[in-house]
């Protein structure tokens, strides 16, 4: 069997203490990486590595809030003094929020952008060298949300959005150093039970089980994740919502809009009637 390009790899992955990230870093294991797996939360972080040792794999746990800077140079140098290099660094870490403009409370915005997009900021400057020295790759966690602004989510729109200016910069910024950079746009995906989101007035609620759509398992975005760096692609976008969207968003902006109008209107309503 020919082994993968990722064997004996070192990959950082944030944010993967739970969730997709988690799924992330058992899918890198599996093809022989070593895996640095990191969050804010100790005790979720250690659960996480004893599961993955659990199975055998090589595992570096490290907590670190990916919104400040200091935290991720002491990630990049914990790794860097267990393993000596960093092969590939995911930027998944990233928060949710619900709630209108209109009634959401101004922190909700600030912690909302901060992490999502500082938080993929930061780690990749403290990692950068390291990455050029190995001709590694950046792979950013997008959204489909990152496509079109949509309604009651749209300081996370905007952060999601916001990674695909990130990503070309440095694809160009990295031109000709041999490192890859790339971004996959996932869709709705399944949610670990105390997955949270931050409401209007910045109280973290848990994330309810989104039975309106067909959720992608968090195994096969996880796998898509291991493509994506195997074959060095620049975009993906998962799940057939995903392609839906950024091909609406792209060839019928109008008509597209005009539904989200349509469901928003219909929601607002149902609200209402709820409320009286
Ligand atoms: N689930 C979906 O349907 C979906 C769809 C599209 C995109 N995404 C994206 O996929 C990524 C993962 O989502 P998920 O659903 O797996 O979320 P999740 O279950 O809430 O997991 C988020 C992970 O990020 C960590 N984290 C949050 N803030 C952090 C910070 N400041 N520093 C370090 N770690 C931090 C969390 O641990 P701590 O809380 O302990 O820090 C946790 O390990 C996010 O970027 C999300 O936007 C998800």
């Amino acid at each position: 069997m020919k082994s993968s390009s990722l064997k004996d790899k070192v990959v950082i992955i944030t944010g993967s203490s739970r969730g997709i990230g988690k799924a992330i870093a058992l899918a890198m294991a599996n093809k022989g990486a070593r895996v640095v797996i990191n969050g804010r939360n100790a005790k979720k972080l250690e659960a996480a590595r004893q599961a993955l040792l659990a199975q055998g794999h090589s595992v570096l746990a490290v907590s670190a809030d990916v919104g400040n800077y200091a935290d991720c140079q002491l990630l990049v140098a914990q790794v860097v003094s267990t393993y000596g290099q960093i092969d590939v660094l995911i930027n998944n870490a990233g928060i949710s929020m619900e709630g209108a403009i209109a009634d959401t409370e101004p922190k909700v915005f600030e912690r909302v952008l901060h992490t999502n997009i500082m938080g993929v900021l930061l780690p990749t400057k403290a990692a950068l060298a390291y990455l050029k020295n190995s001709k590694g790759s950046i792979v950013f966690t997008g959204s489909i949300a990152g496509y079109m602004g949509l309604p009651n989510y749209s300081a996370y729109s905007a952060s999601k959005m916001a990674l695909t200016a990130l990503v070309q910069s440095l694809k160009i910024e990295l031109a000709g150093t041999g490192v890859h950079v790339g971004i996959n746009y996932v869709g709705f995906a399944e949610n670990e039970k105390d997955k949270t989101y931050y409401d209007a007035r910045g109280n973290l609620q848990k994330m309810p089980v989104r039975k309106q759509f067909k959720r992608m398992p968090m195994e096969q975005v996880a796998y898509y994740f291991v493509k994506s760096i195997e074959h060095k692609t620049y975009k993906q976008t998962l799940s057939t919502i995903g392609k839906f969207t950024r091909f609406m968003q792209q060839y019928f902006p109008a008509l597209f809009e005009w539904l989200m109008i349509r469901k928003w209107k219909q929601q607002q309503k149902l609200k209402h009637t709820d409320n009286v």
